[in-house]
């Protein structure tokens, strides 16, 4: 693309994978990560090796909540374009922790909005998540469906951010895009989600938790996937609505809800063990199932996720083996 790129989140899972296909095409890459301790900083560690590994990567330590890290960034490197993954994540952490959510992904994205409209952001691309639908009955889960019934703060800060962006592109026609994603996972994927957990407990012979008796199902979309569908996104700001507002919001997931115990089954099958199964009840802030609606993005974009569970997973557990020696 030849433009700068800010991608904060960078050492996270999707950042990571976000950088290192810019970095596979021309272009400079400015990373922003506060590399938290939420989940194995060594695995943040060992990504943002892989990324300096690119002359054309630079990476800057710093707090998305800190106003004059956020402004400093961006007087410095002028982003074209800015990708903000950097994020708070997970729904159970935030029943306990709910004052991390506010600062990352309220008072941080609102940084972030500050300093695009002030340093002529041509484009602002930012995650939302699937956890705006909730216990949403209705399938597939459209973004033209009412999302004011958020179930865990989590998901109330990912809606929050939409409507933020929203204000902003109609107040400073700074063109924004969310995207709410639908259950990534991959390789250097994130330790604190349930296929990594599983795996972990398998390996260890372990029993696992199925929350809901296994009564569950899940959109999974294969990181690969999903960075195909940002870098569509990057490149192409939403035209104004009928309002005159630049701002668009697309479900990116693969249209094809798994069954959680079919998913295990898929694992065990990669890693080359069996499960012992623990049978819980649903847990707070818990979501039956996200099922994505993505016609839309596929008629802007020409492109729809296509990696099934069979592959995706063999490629975790192959580079899970490898990654941690075992
Ligand atoms: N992975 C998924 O399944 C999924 C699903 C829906 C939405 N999302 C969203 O996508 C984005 C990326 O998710 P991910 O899976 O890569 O998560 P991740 O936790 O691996 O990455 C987020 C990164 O942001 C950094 N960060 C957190 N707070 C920060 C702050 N205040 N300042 C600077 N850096 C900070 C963390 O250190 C981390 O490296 C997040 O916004 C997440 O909410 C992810």
């Amino acid at each position: 693309m030849g433009k700068t790129v800010l991608v904060t989140g960078a050492a996270g899972f999707i950042g990571f994978y976000l950088s290192k296909a810019l970095l596979e095409q021309d272009g400079l890459v400015v990373g922003f990560d506060n590399c938290n301790d939420y989940y194995d900083p060594l695995l943040k560690e060992a990504r943002l090796e892989i990324l300096r590994g690119y002359d054309r990567f630079t990476f800057v330590k710093g707090d998305l909540a800190d106003a004059n890290a956020v402004d400093g960034l961006f007087e410095k490197f002028k982003p074209t374009i800015v990708v903000n993954l950097a994020a708070q994540a997970g729904v159970r952490y935030s029943i306990d922790h709910p004052r991390t959510y506010i600062e990352s992904n309220i008072i941080g994205f609102f940084n972030i909005l500050e300093a695009s409209r002030y340093y002529g952001t041509e484009h602002l691309v930012y995650a939302s998540s699937s956890s705006v639908y909730g216990n949403q009955q209705k399938t597939p889960f459209s973004t033209d469906d009412d999302v004011s019934r958020p179930i865990s703060l989590y998901a109330a800060t990912k809606k929050t951010d939409e409507l933020m962006a929203y204000a902003y592109s109609h107040l400073y026609g700074i063109p924004t895009t969310g995207l709410r994603f639908f259950t990534v996972y991959g390789p250097y994927g994130r330790p604190d989600m349930a296929y990594f957990k599983f795996t972990n407990k398998i390996m260890c012979g372990e029993p696992i938790q199925i929350y809901n008796n296994g009564d569950m199902l899940r959109d999974f979309t294969y990181i690969d996937d999903i960075v195909k569908g940002i870098m569509s996104v990057m490149v192409r700001p939403p035209k104004p609505d009928d309002m005159d507002v630049r701002h668009k919001v697309y479900n990116i997931g693969n249209n094809k809800p798994e069954n959680l115990l079919y998913f295990v089954e898929v694992l065990e099958k990669c890693i080359g063990r069996e499960a012992i199964k623990e049978f819980l009840p649903m847990q707070p802030g818990d979501v039956y199932q996200t099922y994505a609606d993505i016609d839309e993005f596929m008629r802007d974009f020409s492109f729809k996720p296509s990696t099934t569970i069979e592959q995706g997973l063999a490629r975790f557990a192959e580079w899970y083996k490898e990654y941690y020696k075992l």
